[in-house]
């Protein structure tokens, strides 16, 4: 199996790489609650505008996002406002390296479509850890660096479908699974589950 896409989290029961070792179900939820993640603290690395974050509130977490970019962090806020389930969300604008000198844990770690933005990824990775408390869950996403990748995601969405600003991706940066988790290992995050998806 060769999948374009590896460790998008695809329920709440399954996250994927794991800090420390410990069971990854170890949360104990109840799958059927409306407000499974009450009690958790998750961060969200990279949180953009927010695609991620506020629907994890409404889960019931206590969410904390965080972005490089302050006019990301701006939008995020915004649209966290309007709704009452949403407006605590914490955001900040910092990078996951400049949290971990503050010496914040999480329960849960997650970082979608980042990694592949990042100039190093192992310490990228090492942060994340740093990020989760000991038995955390660290949840990652990223695109494989295969060609089907370089085309659906390079050539069809930024310069033939103008979804998204030529020169967003760099296919360099892409992580084959076997890369990513070397660099998890290397970060003492043992790696516990992985699915894909691909783009048809
Ligand atoms: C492709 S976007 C993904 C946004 C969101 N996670 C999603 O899946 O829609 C990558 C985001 O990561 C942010 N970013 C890049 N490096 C970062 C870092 N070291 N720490 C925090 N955010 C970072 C960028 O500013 C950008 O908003």
């Amino acid at each position: 199996m060769n999948p374009d896409y590896l460790s998008r989290p695809s329920s709440t029961k399954n996250p994927i790489p794991h800090a420390d070792g410990g069971g990854v179900n170890g949360f104990n939820r109840d799958p059927y609650s409306p407000r499974p993640f009450e009690g958790l603290e998750i961060l969200d690395v990279g949180c953009g505008g927010s695609i991620l974050s506020e629907p994890l509130a409404r889960l019931g977490a206590d969410v904390t996002g965080i972005d490089a970019v302050e006019k990301n962090i701006n939008i995020a806020r915004v649209h966290a406002a309007s709704d009452p389930l949403t407006s605590l969300i914490n955001y900040s604008c910092t990078t996951a390296e400049d949290l971990v000198k503050e010496n914040k844990k999480f329960d849960a770690v997650i970082s979608l479509e980042v990694i592949d933005h990042v100039a190093n990824p192992s310490d990228f990775c090492k942060s994340l850890a740093a990020l989760a408390v000991p038995k955390g869950a660290v949840v990652m996403s990223t695109i494989n660096r295969t060609m089907r990748a370089y085309a659906t995601t390079i050539v069809g969405a930024e310069y033939i479908l103008d979804w998204l600003p030529k020169g967003t991706h760099e296919w360099s940066k892409f992580l084959t699974p076997e890369e990513l988790v070397l660099i998890l290992q290397r970060a003492s995050v043992s790696v516990i589950f992985m699915s894909s998806f691909f783009l048809e």
